[in-house]
């Protein structure tokens, strides 16, 4: 997974319990979720520079987040519920789009933005409008499928292990 590749740049504390870390990555979610609602606001004002601002405030904790559930919670997955962890590798698939939009994509619109200062281009905005939002609503979307189906996977599998070592 490509997050993996980059996680040795982040201290993951493997000390926390995989049900504290989960409480702590709901935490996250909610916290995401109240910046994202922000970022709609200023997108539906039309205010495509505050809004790629703050998406751009809110990349590194993104990314940190994104390491820490491949590093810890797929890693219990894959050792104690292989057998049913299709889904869940799906949705951490998931991150590569989410780290694309937040290195590549991100980068290029504000590009664009700054060399057309007056933003009179009707057709960049509207595409730009559309990318962001687009991107919210699949962040969502995202946090939601990994509470539905990959944190209380992990939940068990990670009780299945204690069972098994006990
Ligand atoms: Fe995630
Ligand atoms: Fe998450």
């Amino acid at each position: 997974m490509l997050l993996y590749i980059i996680s040795v740049a982040y201290k993951i504390n493997f000390d926390e319990s995989i049900s504290d870390m989960i409480d702590r990555l709901k935490q996250e979610h909610i916290q995401f979720k109240i910046t994202l609602n922000k970022i709609t606001k200023y997108n539906d004002e039309n205010n495509i520079d505050k809004a790629i601002e703050t998406i751009h405030d809110m990349s590194q904790p993104i990314i940190k987040h994104a390491v820490e559930e491949e590093a810890r919670i797929m890693r219990v997955i894959m050792h104690n519920a292989k057998e049913a962890s299709t889904d869940s590798i799906k949705i951490m698939q998931e991150h590569n789009w989410v780290v694309d939009f937040l290195k590549q994509k991100i980068p290029t619109i504000k590009g664009n933005i700054d060399k057309q200062q007056d933003g009179q281009d009707i057709q960049f905005q509207k595409k730009a409008h559309n990318e962001i939002n687009e991107f919210v609503i699949n962040l969502r979307n995202h946090f939601e499928e990994e509470e539905q189906i990959v944190f209380p996977l992990a939940l068990k599998a990670d009780r299945d292990k204690d069972k098994s070592s006990a």
